[in-house]
């Protein structure tokens, strides 16, 4: 299977590459900070049906696609940059219904208002506030009025973190996973939302245990899990790039989240 043979970045090198693909390296397939759990709540607060014409930004391994499709929406169109993560989720995508393309979620190419549902996992964390804003206002313009949004990033808690903090975790994150990571707090995630014009109607948070074991284990199941754990074992440079994101997710554990909220694009403008 697709799923099973092709690896994003296998041709990059381990100690420098992005955090996301060494983990997919490794065998993980989940790669969003709440786990499968919190995509289950975002999904199921999208309510996604029949009748959607559902957009996903950035699909990575497919994981999430797999769930929508399952729920047999109208159309399914997923938006990734990574030309080979894209082939590889079109090949599990068999309906003439549903399609993956290469391309930037900052411009999709997709009509204005041919969405119904967009949403995107573990992928606005990784863009500067420019860009943020950019795909937000994407989103905002392909889903027709009354449409729903999804996100699933990481978070920074609580509300009121100081300045000095924010930066030491930004600092420490980017350098560990290799990626500028620039999580929000709730409230900034919120106005990320709604300075495009979305109006945000529910909110989930989940621990940021994407090493943990426990969420390994609910994420990738037990075969999977030591998969993973026996590939990280033989891959010395793997091992250590791995702990050390792991020891920085502990370090600021009081500080990070997992939170996905669901917005809507107003009927009336
Ligand atoms: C951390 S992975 C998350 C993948 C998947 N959403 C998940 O949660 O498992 C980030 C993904 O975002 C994709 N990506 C980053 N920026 C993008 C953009 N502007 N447009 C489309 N895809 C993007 C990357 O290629 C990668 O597949």
């Amino acid at each position: 299977m697709a799923e099973e043979t092709y690896v994003p970045g296998s041709n990059l090198d381990i100690a420098k590459m992005p955090g996301h693909w060494l983990l997919a390296r490794m065998g993980k397939r989940v790669l969003r900070p709440g786990g499968i759990e919190l995509t289950r709540r975002m999904l199921d607060t999208l309510a996604i049906g029949p009748n959607d014409h559902v957009v996903e930004f950035a699909p990575g391994l497919g994981v999430t696609a797999r769930l929508t499709i399952a729920r047999q929406p109208a159309s399914y169109t997923g938006i990734e940059r990574d030309a080979a993560a894209a082939t590889a989720v079109q090949k599990f995508l068999t309906s003439p219904h549903y399609r993956c393309l290469t391309g930037s979620a900052e411009e999709s190419g997709l009509e204005d208002g041919s969405a119904t549902v967009v949403y995107g996992e573990a992928m606005l964390t990784m863009h500067t506030q420019g860009q943020k804003a950019r795909i937000v206002r994407e989103a905002y313009r392909i889903l027709r009025p009354g449409g729903r949004y999804g996100i699933h990033e990481l978070g920074l808690t609580p509300d009121n973190l100081n300045d000095e903090k924010k930066d030491a975790i930004l600092r420490d994150l980017s350098a560990a996973i290799h990626v500028g990571a620039r999580p929000l707090t709730s409230s900034e995630w919120r106005a990320v939302l709604e300075a495009e014009g979305f109006q945000v109607q529910a909110e989930h948070t989940a621990p940021m245990h994407l090493l943990e074991p426990a969420r390994m284990l609910q994420d990738e199941g037990l075969g999977r899990t030591l998969r993973i754990v026996f590939n990280i074992l033989r891959t010395p440079q793997a091992r250590q790039r791995i702990l050390t994101m792991r020891r920085v997710f502990r370090a600021y554990q009081d500080h990070l989240m997992a939170i996905s909220l669901v917005a809507v694009k107003p009927e009336v403008v």
